[in-house]
């Protein structure tokens, strides 16, 4: 793979019986960087994420992650190699407290070793990490209540401290504030762009709302029917006259782009 990149694909390529769904997609992912993948509904951008972490085989083409061929690595696998995804369908444990769903995922999903059972060390460190994330994701107040008791917002900071109690290098969100109130948004968007800062994290982020994208993202990979259509800044892709005829112009029409 090329240097300078954390993640790169080669031809990757995903069939469902005589549907492509991911259709021969060479993308470079930046380290350190929040890097955006927009298209519409049906483009291929699920599909992208479960080729990248393994929850997916591919058909064809190869996946390269810090040097290394990731391609038919299993989730679990690539969990543990640094690279953490959320799921459109949310795996919180609805009657464990929030601090209870946090440690467990540091305790299921931490980098290294299973054997943390044996020491008590460890468990207070678990511990340690679970609070740390718990401020991170600014559930400080919350954290011994049910997760159930959390609004919608509350859920998805917690989503993100379950990807980031395993500490992982990368992050792969994808619609993160799908069925968000429109004024919790921003605040999940800053809590996300923090949290990348802090942590020289790569993030790659699906998203629909245009607005959003368009500010928080470094690099902007636009998908259609499987294919990478257009890639660039934010800007570059605004101005991108394709994209705009393609996708942008009927979908977006009120973007605002500054
Ligand atoms: N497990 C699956 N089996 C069959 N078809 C699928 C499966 N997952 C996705 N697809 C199809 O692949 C295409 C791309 O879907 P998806 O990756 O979910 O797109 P996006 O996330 O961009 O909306 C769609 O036509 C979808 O119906
Ligand atoms: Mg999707």
């Amino acid at each position: 793979m090329e240097a300078g990149y954390l993640i790169e694909t080669q031809n990757l390529r995903k069939e469902f019986g005589a549907l492509v769904a991911v259709d021969n997609v060479n993308i470079k992912v930046k380290p350190n960087i929040i890097h955006s993948i927009i298209g519409p509904n049906g483009a291929g951008k699920t599909t992208f994420f479960n080729l990248l972490s393994g929850n997916l085989p591919p058909t064809r083409g190869r996946v390269y992650y810090n040097g290394k061929d990731i391609t038919h690595l299993p989730l679990h696998r690539t969990a543990h190699l640094g690279i953490g995804r959320s799921f459109q369908i949310t795996n919180i444990f609805p009657n464990l407290t929030i601090f209870e769903n946090i440690r467990l995922a540091c305790q299921a999903l931490g980098r290294g070793n299973f054997r943390f059972m044996r020491s008590h060390k460890k468990f207070k460190e678990f511990e340690e990490r679970s609070w740390e994330v718990i401020h991170q994701v600014g559930l400080v107040d919350e954290a011994l209540f049910p997760a159930r008791t959390l609004p919608h917002g509350g859920q998805r900071k917690l989503e993100l401290g379950i990807i980031l109690a395993a500490d992982p290098e990368v992050l792969l969100l994808d619609e993160p504030t799908a069925g968000m109130a429109a004024e919790q948004v921003p605040e999940l968007i800053d809590l996300i762009r923090k949290v990348q800062k802090a942590g020289d994290k790569t993030v790659m982020l699906v998203e629909h709302n245009m607005n959003v994208v368009m500010s928080i993202s470094d690099y902007i990979t636009v998908m259609h029917q499987g294919q990478v259509l257009a890639e660039g800044t934010p800007a570059e892709i605004a101005a991108n006259e394709v994209v705009q005829s393609a996708y942008l112009g009927q979908l977006y029409g009120d973007l605002q782009v500054n």
